[in-house]
């Protein structure tokens, strides 16, 4: 398939062949390439669990309204943002930058470069995610905001935007992954009707992990695997040339 096709070979799928396997590995494989989604800052503030375990999955089905995409899959990938990890993310990617200038510019800029991006990673990067009951990011939306009032300024800065930041990221992964197990011939169905407190509690997650989206993995059963044909709002709508 080229890359058109796999795109229209992507329906969310609501009901699976039994007994039919995925092959795990490439399940993992599919997940690997979700990585190499963009992510903002490429702080990669996600994971991803990979659940084959029968029990499990139903379990997991209970907790999303017993969902037929879900009680019926094969596997599950469930994605979850991790903002808390912003500090080893941070310091991760700025150890591999440093490393990444070194190897790759121009003697005379790499003093300066680094620099940089100590600063941003360093300092700015760790002020923007800090978060306590909602009041650090007030305070960064207020600097923030006052300071666009004279020059364009990024003003996303509230813990509120920062969720949004890190949901937006791990949804690009989510739907890499999708696109990437399409190219192998495996059906998914992205899932957002879940009870998330229970299955943060099903994967053991702390506090301040937040379920991004499930994705039920499993080949279509037939016509019942897919609700008839596709609908999209005319493109005319949606598309605006400037
Ligand atoms: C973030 C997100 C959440 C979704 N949640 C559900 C869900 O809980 N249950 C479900 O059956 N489909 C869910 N869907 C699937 C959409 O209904 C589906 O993608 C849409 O109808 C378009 O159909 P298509 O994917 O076959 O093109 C979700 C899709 C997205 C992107």
């Amino acid at each position: 398939m080229n890359l058109e096709e796999v795109l229209n070979f992507r329906r969310a799928v609501r009901n699976y062949l039994p007994d039919t396997n995925l092959d795990t590995q490439k399940v993992k494989h599919c997940l690997e390439m979700a990585t190499l989604a963009p992510s903002s800052s490429n702080m990669q503030l996600w994971e991803f669990y990979h659940i084959t375990d029968k029990d499990l999955t139903q379990k997991m089905a209970h907790a999303c309204l017993s969902q037929s995409a879900i009680s019926t899959a094969n596997q599950l990938v469930i994605f979850v943002t991790r903002r808390d990890l912003f500090r080893k993310h941070a310091n991760q990617v700025l150890e591999f930058e440093r490393g990444n200038i070194t190897r790759n510019s121009p003697v005379e800029r790499q003093q300066k470069r680094i620099k940089d991006r100590e600063l941003y990673y360093g300092k700015l990067l760790p002020f923007l995610y800090a978060r306590f009951f909602g009041l650090l990011g007030l305070f960064r939306k207020f600097l923030t905001e006052t300071v666009s009032l004279f020059r364009p300024m990024f003003t996303n800065t509230s813990e509120c935007d920062t969720r949004v930041v890190v949901h937006k990221s791990c949804a690009l992964a989510a739907q890499t992954f999708m696109i990437a197990m399409a190219n192998e011939g495996y059906d998914t169905c992205p899932v957002e009707g879940f009870d998330s407190r229970r299955v943060k509690k099903l994967l053991r997650l702390p506090h301040s992990a937040e379920i991004n989206m499930l994705i039920s993995c499993g080949f279509r059963n037939g016509n019942k695997g897919i609700w008839g044909e596709r609908f999209r709002v005319p493109f005319e709508d949606v598309y605006k040339h400037l």
